[in-house]
């Protein structure tokens, strides 16, 4: 029996968060008139107030402050409403705002849905390495176990070992999360849906999140994100990102995509205000018709560096052994070998620091992930950087005896 149709979503979320009374504001229930509730400072942002008018004038110097349309003396909506309405263009499949959440960046989505599922020292998330580090830091900081299943990495397929993950989750009854990425870091592979699917229609009774961090880099005929799966698994979470296909990193905004029961228990356990009425702002942007018909232009341009110059320019040169992974990220996982054709984390690593310290170019060395053995891991740079990581790259490179 698929595991959706068992789903109890109160046999994941911990007792103390079920029966958690959310903080309120009065702002919830009324938000129009003369707003004096929430301790907001009604002579407006103080850096625009002009000195020599009195608080008589404030009402004039309101309209002033209110030029940049932003009303920055108010805290922002607490759900981010509008931009999750723009959301659900991107993502036609999510049913409703309510299937929305928004974090400060993805990383604070990772950290919230630990802290509302897995209790301190007793439970445990399952992560796939070799994978994004921030899985094991969040659950280190809230004193929860991560238990490994690797991902198959012979030939750099880095796809699920899909029996070994439901035998390990389904056997360990603490384990709360299976977390998989998809485009995954470091291996900047997409994951096969019927191995997905397995894993959702399993009998484990927890979470599957799938972090979709740089989904929009895949190539369409690859595969497209799985939130479109989200209404049929009630225990699927998706995470999102403006941090990468949306060049918006500084804004600090993720997006999860789930039931919306687990959103409501996020959004109650959440801090009120997380995200900046100026990120969401940011965001309202990127996320317009325009802005999304821009997003899609530059993935199709990043796409076509990746695949037309970068990886068959780093395949011609001398000690790249092989390029790992399926290529559906916006970075490449690079593997360097000797010249007896044996593959070294030496020259990595050695290639990695000079680049680093001398050439002004920095990556990152992967060579001690699991199954990423001498490898560097190089982000599709503009057309000129790309130029550059390959000029260094075989300077160095044809220096090695
Ligand atoms: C797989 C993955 N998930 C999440 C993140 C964090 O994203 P954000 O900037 O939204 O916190 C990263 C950042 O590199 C990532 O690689």
């Amino acid at each position: 029996m698929p595991a959706s149709s068992s789903f109890d979503i109160r046999r994941v979320i911990r007792p103390n968060i079920l029966k958690l009374e959310p903080y309120r504001c009065a702002r919830d229930d009324y938000s129009e008139g003369i707003l004096l509730d929430a301790n907001e400072n009604s002579y407006g942002p103080a850096f625009q107030a002009e000195i020599g008018k009195t608080a008589s004038d404030r009402e004039e110097q309101r309209i002033s402050t209110g030029a940049d349309g932003l009303s920055l003396h108010r805290y922002p909506d607490p759900l981010g409403r509008e931009v999750k309405q723009r959301v659900l263009k991107l993502r036609p499949s999510i049913p409703s705002t309510d299937n929305v959440f928004l974090g400060v960046g993805s990383d604070e989505v990772i950290d919230m849905l630990v802290r509302i599922t897995c209790v301190p020292g007793k439970d445990a998330i399952l992560i796939t390495p070799p994978t994004y580090g921030m899985y094991k830091v969040v659950a280190s900081v809230n004193d929860v176990d991560v238990v490994k299943v690797p991902l198959i990495v012979e030939d750099g397929a880095f796809q699920l070992d899909v029996d070994a993950v439901i035998r390990v989750a389904v056997s360990n009854p603490s384990i709360k999360i299976i977390w998989l990425c998809s485009p995954g870091n470091p291996t900047g592979t997409y994951l096969r849906e019927e191995d997905v699917r397995r894993v959702l229609d399993s009998q484990f009774e927890g979470i599957v999140v799938m972090d979709e961090a740089y989904v929009d880099f895949v190539r369409p005929e690859r595969g497209d994100s799985y939130a479109r799966l989200v209404p049929e698994y009630p225990g699927l979470f998706v995470m999102q990102t403006m941090s990468k296909s949306f060049g918006l990193a500084g804004i600090r905004l993720g997006v999860g995509i789930g039931s919306s029961e687990l959103v409501s228990y996020l959004n109650n356990a959440k801090a009120p205000y997380n995200v900046s009425t100026l990120s969401l702002n940011v965001a309202m942007s990127a996320l317009s018709d325009e802005g999304l018909q821009k997003m899609k232009y530059v993935m199709d341009n990043l796409r076509t560096q990746r695949d037309e110059y970068l990886i068959p320019e780093l395949r011609r040169l001398p000690h790249v052994s092989a390029i790992l992974g399926g290529n559906d990220a916006n970075f490449v996982l690079c593997r360097f070998a000797d010249s007896n054709g044996k593959t070294s984390n030496e020259i990595a690593k050695n290639i990695y620091t000079e680049m680093a310290q001398n050439r002004g170019l920095v990556v990152r060395y992967r060579g001690s992930d699991y199954g990423c053995e001498g490898c560097l891991r190089i982000t599709v740079g503009t057309p000129e950087e790309n130029k550059v990581v390959i000029s260094t790259l075989r300077s160095l490179l044809e220096a090695i005896p």
